[in-house]
């Protein structure tokens, strides 16, 4: 059976329902309602796409692809080693990552929910982080990424926005420990790499202790596969 839904209905009663400050994330959603100054930083951010290759010597970029359904394992001590680093073309790194539609709603939700510290789990070259620290609230922002030269590469993207970020070359797992060793917490923690079912509830709950009370898990690619959703 098809259900046609009034969408101006669902918008408006959503609308209605949401604490205000949401309101512009939300209506996001339905409509690319760009203001002047988000116009100007998508087509700023957008721009680093282009000078990828200008900061990747050989003309390749590594990184952990995401592993395969069902094949996600932990060691002994419950840590997941991330799957090995294969080499991709500069030009297929620059199109991975938030574009602008995405970006420009976290950075709406940065502002909207009141984010001060945003944990990121996957880096890749910093669209998304750029994005997120680009918002009025001026965020800081603790990022991790497994590939080296990937962390070398966005931190000129990360630089263009803003100097309240920390960048950690690590596994997921590895600076989860390192963060709760620390004491760190936050506002928000932005899950996107390893999208795999079972990856993707390891690491909710791994996080947990990291959020402050009211604080706000964000997953990117949920609709990825069937395993991701039903994570
Ligand atoms: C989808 S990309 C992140 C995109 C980025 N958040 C954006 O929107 O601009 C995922 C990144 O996570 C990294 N990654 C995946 N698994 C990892 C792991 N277990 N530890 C550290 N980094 C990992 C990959 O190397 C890749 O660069």
């Amino acid at each position: 059976m098809i259900r046609w839904i009034n969408t101006d209905l669902f918008r408006d009663n959503l609308l209605a329902e949401l604490p205000k400050e949401l309101a512009p994330s939300a209506q996001w959603v339905f409509r690319k309602d760009y203001n002047q100054r988000e116009r100007k930083l998508a087509k700023q951010i957008e721009s680093f796409r282009g000078g990828i290759a200008s900061l990747a010597a050989n003309g390749t970029l590594t990184s952990m692809s995401s592993p395969m359904p069902g094949s996600f394992e932990l060691d002994d001590e419950g840590r997941s080693q991330g799957a090995p680093l294969q080499e991709a073309s500069v030009s297929a790194h620059a199109q991975t990552g938030v574009g602008a539609t995405g970006g420009l709603l976290l950075r709406r939700l940065v502002d909207g929910l009141g984010m001060d510290h945003i944990l990121e789990l996957g880096t890749n070259t910093g669209m998304s982080g750029a994005y997120m620290l680009s918002a009025e609230r001026r965020p800081h922002l603790t990022t991790v990424e497994g590939s080296a030269e990937l962390c070398a590469v966005a931190a000129h993207c990360l630089g263009e926005q803003s100097s309240q970020f920390r960048q950690m070359n690590a596994l997921f797992d590895e600076a989860i420990d390192t963060l709760v060793s620390e004491g760190a917490r936050f506002d928000a923690v932005f899950v996107d790499g390893q999208h795999e079912e079972k990856a993707t509830i390891h690491y909710a709950e791994r996080v947990r202790p990291l959020l402050k009370p009211g604080g706000v898990l964000i997953f990117d690619d949920i609709y990825w596969s069937r395993g991701m959703l039903a994570a």
